[in-house]
């Protein structure tokens, strides 16, 4: 089904950071600045970083243009583990006025923290992405990211209020009373992972509302991935826009990258607090600039915890400015490197699986992957909810060989597909939880 994509008005230039309307030899100069001092700052104030550097043989004056970049060590989840809770801190750990903790599937969280300073650049960025989703100060933000330890809740909230917004902080949870307070206090946006909302959709529909007639305007929606097909369900279904914000707790939370909603194609970093690069998983190799790879995020601006090639695990590409000439945008995330499955060869990710569902009628957009292994083989079963109304036996079962023929031909993997009753697969108020691996671990 392809839907035309609508678009937002753009935002008046009056009204955009400095740094966003700056020329590009500007934000360069200031990029290679606050790169320099940044590397000099963790050479000087983390014991870690320094022997990281000395190991592999590199010295803060090596950097001297961008491009030396590629010559200093990467950081990855490890080392975050390796120095918990409070090892790569820059500052005395006095002038840390908030941490944040990513929760891991396994083991300690990593923790994160900030300055008074980092508390303002992080409401800026939040503040700058809301408006490049076309909010404007006076409007009303419904934040159904978890407040917390998790960055969505918090990241959100003090983003809204720099902007001038009037900030309703449900948190997630309790999806009765967010369509209460929805219909009641009538925001304009809402902030919430794109799985959440569908759990909100779901339950308009079963109070029998419309959500179409409710006051949203604009979802800025994260956290975990989602598709151009499950913003075109959610646009429809609540007529508004429906944009992308990305970040991650260790380069600072929510706010690292948005979508523009005049443009909707692909996240603008902000540049001027975040420096992206795009390597070879396997090799550590900088890529050039349009090729697909992991992005690895260096911090510009940070006080308490700078990073320092900071390997992200997600996979996209870097590609040129559109509605911010000079920020590079960074392609729709469809995956993590550690989400991606590997089916007797070949490569899923679950976005893929999800364009699949959503393109085929009769199907709902809640669905799970089961991987078994049988024998030295992997089996992979998608699970997924019929839509309300196609409820009879028989036409699950086509609809089950339907989607496991397009699955077949369009990503190239056997699978078996059970259609389940509505309301079956587990709803979860943060981040969806795609993938059941029901294999031995060996
Ligand atoms: O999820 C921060 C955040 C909160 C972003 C609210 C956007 C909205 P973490 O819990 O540290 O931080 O998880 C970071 O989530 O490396 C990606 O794999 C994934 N992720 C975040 N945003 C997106 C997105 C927050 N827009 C990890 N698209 C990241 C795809 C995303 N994946």
């Amino acid at each position: 089904m392809s839907r035309t994509v609508r678009l937002g008005p753009p935002a008046d230039p009056a009204l955009l950071d400095p740094m966003e309307r700056a020329g590009l030899d500007e934000l360069r100069s200031w990029q290679l600045e606050r790169l320099q001092a940044t590397v000099r700052r963790v050479w000087d104030n983390v014991p870690y970083y320094r022997e990281k550097f000395e190991a592999h043989g590199v010295h803060p004056e090596d950097l001297r243009t961008l491009d030396d970049l590629r010559k200093f060590p990467f950081t990855t989840k490890q080392d975050l583990r390796a120095t918990y809770p409070f090892g790569l801190f820059a500052v005395p750990r006095e002038q840390v006025v908030r941490v944040h903790a990513s929760s891991g599937t396994t083991g300690k969280p990593t923790v994160v923290g900030y300055t008074k300073n980092d508390i303002e650049t992080w409401a800026e960025v939040v503040a700058r992405s809301i408006r490049a989703s076309g909010g404007r100060p006076g409007m009303i933000v419904h934040v159904a990211y978890g407040y917390g330890l998790f960055t969505g809740g918090l990241g959100a909230h003090y983003g809204a209020e720099r902007l001038g917004c009037t900030v309703i902080p449900v948190s997630g949870g309790m999806t009765e009373r967010q369509v209460l307070l929805i219909e009641d206090l009538k925001p304009d946006i809402i902030m919430v992972t794109p799985s959440y909302m569908l759990a909100i959709l779901d339950e308009f529909h079963r109070q029998g509302k419309d959500p179409r007639i409710c006051s949203l305007q604009i979802g800025i929606f994260g956290a975990e991935p989602w598709t151009d097909a499950m913003r075109g369900e959610i646009e429809e279904s609540f007529d508004m826009h429906a944009v992308d914000i990305y970040g991650l707790s260790e380069v600072i939370g929510p706010g690292v990258a948005n979508e523009c909603v005049e443009t909707k194609d692909g996240l603008h970093v902000w540049e001027d607090h975040f420096y992206p690069e795009i390597i070879d998983p396997t090799t550590g190799e900088v890529l050039p600039e349009g090729s697909f790879g992991e992005l690895v995020f260096t911090s510009l601006t940070k006080e308490a915890m700078p990073v320092i090639r900071y390997r992200t695990r997600d996979l996209t590409r870097l590609l040129p400015g559109t509605a911010r000439p000079t920020m590079r945008r960074i392609q729709k995330i469809t995956g993590r490197s550690d989400d991606m499955l590997i089916i007797r060869g070949v490569n899923v990710f679950p976005s893929q699986i999800e364009e699949q569902i959503l393109a085929t009628d009769g199907l709902a957009p809640h669905y799970e992957l089961k991987v078994t292994r049988e024998g030295r083989l992997d089996q992979l079963t998608v699970r997924v909810e019929a839509a309300p109304k196609a409820a009879a036996h028989e036409a699950r079962l086509i609809l089950a060989e339907r989607l496991a023929h397009h699955i077949k031909s369009v990503i190239g993997v056997s699978c078996t597909v059970e259609v389940v009753d509505p309301g079956s697969i587990e709803r979860s108020v943060g981040k969806a939880k795609r993938i059941v691996d029901l294999r031995p671990k060996d």
